[in-house]
């Protein structure tokens, strides 16, 4: 299709194959909705954040086989260059010497590898994260909540690395549409180029789409399965026991009964000492079951969990140590909501976790179970 003998006689030549465009084009849309919620998004548009990751990682699966299984221009034997010849074309450039590629030129590619790469470091940081920070995704059962904060910000570098990248990737375009005359934006789009005698000469090689398409699935559903069957493993850290009934009966009675993992055991500890002065209520309880609820909380406090929870509220703040609306990060996440909304019937106080955060009894917290009700607004 592609042969040189043919390239030489045809105006245009075919550079970028269909799934080398398609590809292209689908990645700039899923990094571009990634970035966007990822550096700007609230924790409710963690589910597109994700959606976004797992589009990408997809993506660039079949970039890797279309590495080895797509037309001339779209195998990686075709853009392999030695780091000399990258480093060729940047002095060209100062040169002001234009050598023409019809493929990738070899800064490009090394753009092109140093992209693929970075998408994988951002990928895999992020499922780190996603397990030790949320506990949610296939590394949930053996992440820490320290590893994945610490992986947190790596994944953030690595990000902004990534936008570096783009940015590089983009003076690249302009540089060779306005000083190369190329058409790049344009042949990303219709694949085709000006003809002229490529300097690189790969060998021409026509495209396996079968062949591409049967290891793509292969590798998607493996992978698939694989990340199903780790994620379906218990979460390192997180309580599931359903509350206990006594505990559930008394400290419901109220307001919705905090799930233990949300308090320290000096928070707890607090409360129970003073439940006769509990916030303006007396919420005394004889002393047997006073003292089963201590034992109850005090061998399910936070200290015992690995959830955001229990690490985030776990900084009391000395002014008011009892509540967990007073520490700084609830004050901190909670700051934009205005002070009608919590008061609403639907919420009724600060406190009333569960009017908003569906899975507040499990403490879990998930951002995916989070949803101010309608009504609250009004
Ligand atoms: C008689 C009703 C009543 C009962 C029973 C009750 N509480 Fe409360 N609780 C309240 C009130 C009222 C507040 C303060 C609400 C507000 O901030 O306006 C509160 C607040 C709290 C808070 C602080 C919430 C925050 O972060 O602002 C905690 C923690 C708490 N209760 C735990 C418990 C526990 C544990 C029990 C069981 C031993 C319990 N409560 C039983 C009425 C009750
Ligand atoms: C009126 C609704 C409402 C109530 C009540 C409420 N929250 Fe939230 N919470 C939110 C919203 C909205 C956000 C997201 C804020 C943002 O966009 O940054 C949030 C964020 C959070 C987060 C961080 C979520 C994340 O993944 O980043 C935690 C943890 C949390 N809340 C815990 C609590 C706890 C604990 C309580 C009860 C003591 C509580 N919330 C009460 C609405 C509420």
């Amino acid at each position: 299709m592609t042969s040189n003998s043919k390239n030489t006689t045809d105006a245009t030549v075919s550079v970028w194959d269909l799934g080398v465009r398609v590809f292209h084009w689908s990645l700039l849309i899923a990094v571009f909705v990634a970035a966007l919620t990822g550096f700007f998004g609230s924790p409710d548009s963690l589910g597109i954040h994700l959606a976004a990751g797992v589009t990408i990682s997809f993506l660039v699966l079949f970039r890797v086989i279309w590495g080895f299984s797509g037309s001339t221009y779209a195998r990686f034997r075709s853009f392999l260059f030695a780091p000399d010849a990258a480093i060729k074309r940047i002095k060209d450039m100062m040169a002001h010497r234009h050598v023409r590629y019809l493929g990738h030129n070899p800064l490009g590619a090394w753009m092109i590898f140093a992209l693929l790469v970075t998408l994988l470091l951002i990928v895999s940081t992020g499922a780190v994260v996603l397990g030790g920070v949320f506990k949610q995704g296939p590394l949930a059962f053996t992440t820490s909540f320290a590893t994945g904060r610490l992986v947190q910000e790596i994944h953030q570098i690595f990000a902004f690395g990534l936008l570096g990248l783009i940015s590089l990737h983009m003076a690249g375009v302009v540089y060779e549409t306005i000083i190369g005359k190329e058409t790049l934006i344009s042949a990303m789009i219709t694949g085709k180029k000006p003809n002229i005698s490529d300097v690189s000469q790969p060998r021409a090689v026509r495209a396996k789409p079968l062949v591409a398409l049967v290891t793509f699935v292969a590798f998607g559903l493996g992978g698939t399965f694989g990340v199903a069957s780790f994620a379906a493993r218990p979460a390192l850290g997180v309580p599931v026991a359903a509350l206990d009934p006594l505990y559930a009966k008394e400290c419901g009675a109220c307001h919705f009964a905090y799930h233990p993992s949300m308090g320290t055991a000096t928070l707890w500890d607090g409360i129970l000492s003073h439940l006769d002065q509990h916030f303006g209520e007396d919420a005394s309880l004889s002393e047997p079951i006073r003292a089963q609820l201590a034992a109850y909380l005090k061998e399910n406090s936070s200290e015992h969990w690995d959830t955001r929870v229990a690490h985030v509220l776990a900084t009391a703040n000395p002014k008011e140590p009892l509540r967990f609306t007073a520490t700084r990060f609830w004050t901190r996440m909670h700051r934009e909501i205005p002070d009608k909304v919590f008061a609403s019937k639907a919420v009724g106080f600060k406190g009333a976790c569960n009017a908003c955060h569906s899975d507040a009894k499990t403490g879990l917290f998930a951002p995916q179970n989070l949803e101010i009700p309608e009504e609250a607004h009004l």
